[in-house]
């Protein structure tokens, strides 16, 4: 077969680990042939693509971001996207399949073009561990490892100082890595978009941890909206999108913490960090066991599945299931976590 391979949607530690093990999975199994569409659908739009040979690959499934470039373009909104046209892209270039690597979005666009007759098989990827059809994806792990890097080091400056320290790490909708980054790193306060928790409530386990002569260290997940406090949401600002804009609500947060507790409060705000850099060992198997198992889908003819973690297992799934809501943390998770705050 010769095999289309584009990464959309926000980059993801691990995503050229995937590329790398479904080309050298399809080369030595099954002798195909691979190109890879440059900045997600756009470079299959408009047939902008590279060949990849195994020389491409070597020593990839260690190195960050994605060789082929990524974009937030939507098969069907750009002007010359849809499925005849992207058909008639893949006739003319000799491409039987297309792998498509990428977050919800991504996913529902393949989705879509499956229904409409286009070969696709689909990969899931998020830092932000959102996607209800697998149980983890690849860079989660990274994003977490380096978080909690990160709050280590908060940690010491902050005791040196005697101040609070506030972390704001991604999560739009969903607080997994703050929930997991800052159990890691044993915060006093996490707060994540799924749970509404009040200003004083936050204040009253920094004063707590802070009259105990130690650094109290609160981590925000940067969609967390606190509870009656319509100020938050104009502090943090959106994007053209809705999307709220990182970079915003720790900031908010410690200067409500300093001006009520009298505390000195730093804000450091980890934004693109998180999503840079190497995967680790874990995402890096991760995302090689999903590069080879959507090869696998793609000889099957399994157009519209994907390739998903249940357990340790990696499984097809319908890309239907990665359409049905996102994957939130649940309560018990959180209360879980509650009972070591503030004290
Ligand atoms: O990859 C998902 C995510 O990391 C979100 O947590 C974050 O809000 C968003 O990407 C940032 O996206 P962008 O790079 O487009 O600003």
């Amino acid at each position: 077969m010769r095999i289309g391979l584009l990464t959309s949607g926000g980059d993801c530690p691990g995503l050229n680990a995937v590329i790398r093990s479904a080309v050298l999975h399809g080369i030595k199994s099954y002798g195909d042939e691979f190109v890879g569409f440059k900045g997600g659908w756009r470079g299959l739009i408009e047939g902008d693509y590279t060949e990849i040979t195994r020389h491409d690959v070597r020593g990839l499934a260690r190195e960050g971001g994605t060789i082929l470039g990524t974009s937030r373009t939507h098969p069907y909104n750009h002007p010359k996207g849809g499925p005849e046209n992207i058909a008639k892209q893949m006739k003319r270039h000799d491409i039987d399949a297309v792998i498509a690597i990428g977050g919800e979005g991504t996913l529902a666009g393949a989705k879509r073009l499956a229904d409409d007759g286009v070969p696709v098989v689909g990969v899931p990827k998020t830092i932000d561990n959102d996607l209800k059809a697998t149980d983890y994806t690849f860079g989660f792990d990274t994003a977490i490892s380096i978080a909690t890097d990160a709050m280590d080091r908060l940690r010491t400056t902050g005791e040196s100082h005697h101040r609070c320290m506030v972390a704001e790490v991604m999560g739009r909708h969903v607080g997994w890595i703050a929930l997991h980054s800052g159990m890691a790193a044993g915060a006093h306060a996490i707060l994540i978009p799924e749970q509404k928790v009040d200003l004083d409530q936050v204040c009253e386990w920094v004063e707590q941890v802070h009259s105990r002569g130690r650094s109290p260290l609160v981590v925000v997940a940067e969609g967390f909206i606190p509870e009656g406090d319509d100020e938050a949401l104009a502090g943090k600002g959106h994007e053209a999108d809705g999307r709220p804009r990182l970079g915003g609500i720790g900031e908010w947060l410690t200067g409500r913490i300093e001006e009520r507790t009298g505390i000195e409060t730093r804000n450091t705000t980890l934004g693109h960090i998180q999503r840079g850099g190497n995967p680790t060992g874990y995402d890096r198997v991760l995302a090689t066991r999903f590069g080879m198992k959507a090869l696998d889908l793609a000889h099957e003819k399994a157009w519209g599945h994907m390739a998903s973690l249940r357990g340790t297992e990696i499984v097809q799934e319908d890309l239907a299931s990665a359409l049905d809501g996102l994957k939130a943390v649940p309560a018990e998770r959180y209360e879980e976590a509650k009972i070591l705050f503030g004290r």
